[in-house]
């Protein structure tokens, strides 16, 4: 109890100085940025940047290719509240600390997250480059930012994670993928701690338990919009095959690559989905 009340409390904190620094903007729809894909901020019109620094109890990115800001304006017709750059447990943040934005988002009346990131395909049907939207996810993180959050401070301890990636959302995509024949996949994400890639045997673990992609964020910012009702969509970019597959062997130095080179489609999409919504 006494954990939640600090964390509420925390919220308001930084909720007070983030609508301030929002001048009037009132966001409908959160994005949060992941590896290599942060450039897409640069195409929000009328932009804030307010640097995660500057928000009460916001930990900042220290990963290399995430900026740390969030970045406020219009996308396609739509008020926005991007995060260039997320928050990873690899980094040594708390599971509570990486959902922090994400609960901060509720507050300011976001209904909506898209997610995104750069992941590891692990169906060997799929090719680096492809887009592929999350249909669920496999926690092997071992956190939940849930855990210590509740009982009713926030939201319910026990919710439902059926459709955490909502249907709606995910036809939205697929139908702007088309129209801008942009190539897309669909299938399920699994998230490890990191910041070690996979071994070929986990790898070939992970595809036995039904899993299409893998990458070290995304589930435990989906958990808590779940936890208080927030609609989400994610999508991840396959900046690689998995360790092992075909002799894969993944680097940083890669994902950023193949991320860079996919930048205009994914803009395409992105601001494609944000108009649709
Ligand atoms: N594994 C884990 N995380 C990743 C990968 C991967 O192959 N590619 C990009 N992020």
């Amino acid at each position: 109890m006494e954990e939640t009340n600090v964390l509420l409390s925390k919220l308001s904190e930084a909720e007070e100085v983030l609508v301030n620094r929002l001048e009037g903007r009132k966001p409908q729809i959160g994005i949060i940025l992941g590896s290599g894909l942060n450039p897409m901020a640069e195409k929000v019109e009328d932009p804030v940047f307010i640097p995660y620094g500057e928000v009460p109890h916001m930990k900042c990115s220290t990963t290399t290719s995430h900026v740390g800001r969030f970045v406020c304006g219009m996308l396609a017709g739509k008020c926005v509240l991007v995060m260039q750059g997320r928050l990873h447990g690899y980094e040594g943040n708390t599971s509570q600390e990486v959902a922090f934005p994400v609960w901060l988002m509720h507050r300011l009346g976001i209904d909506t997250v898209i997610t995104t990131n750069a992941a590891g395909a692990i169906n060997e049907s799929y090719k680096v480059g492809d887009f592929c939207i999350m249909s669920d996810h496999i926690n092997f993180t071992g956190h939940n930012p849930v855990v210590g959050a509740d009982p009713d401070g926030i939201s319910f301890r026990f919710f439902s994670m059926k459709d955490a990636y909502d249907p709606e959302l995910r036809k939205i995509a697929h139908e702007v993928a088309e129209r801008e024949n942009v190539s897309v996949q669909e299938g399920v994400f699994l998230a490890v701690l990191g910041p070690s890639f996979e071994t070929p045997a986990e790898i070939r673990a992970f595809r036995a338990l039904g899993a299409d992609t893998v990458a070290m964020s995304v589930v435990e910012e989906v958990i808590a919009a779940r936890h208080v009702g927030m609609r989400v969509l994610g999508i991840s970019l396959c900046s690689n095959m998995g360790c092992g597959i075909e002799g894969a062997s993944p680097t940083d130095e890669e994902v950023f690559e193949v991320a860079m080179r996919m930048q205009p489609d994914f803009c395409k999409l992105m601001s494609g989905i944000v108009g649709a919504i």
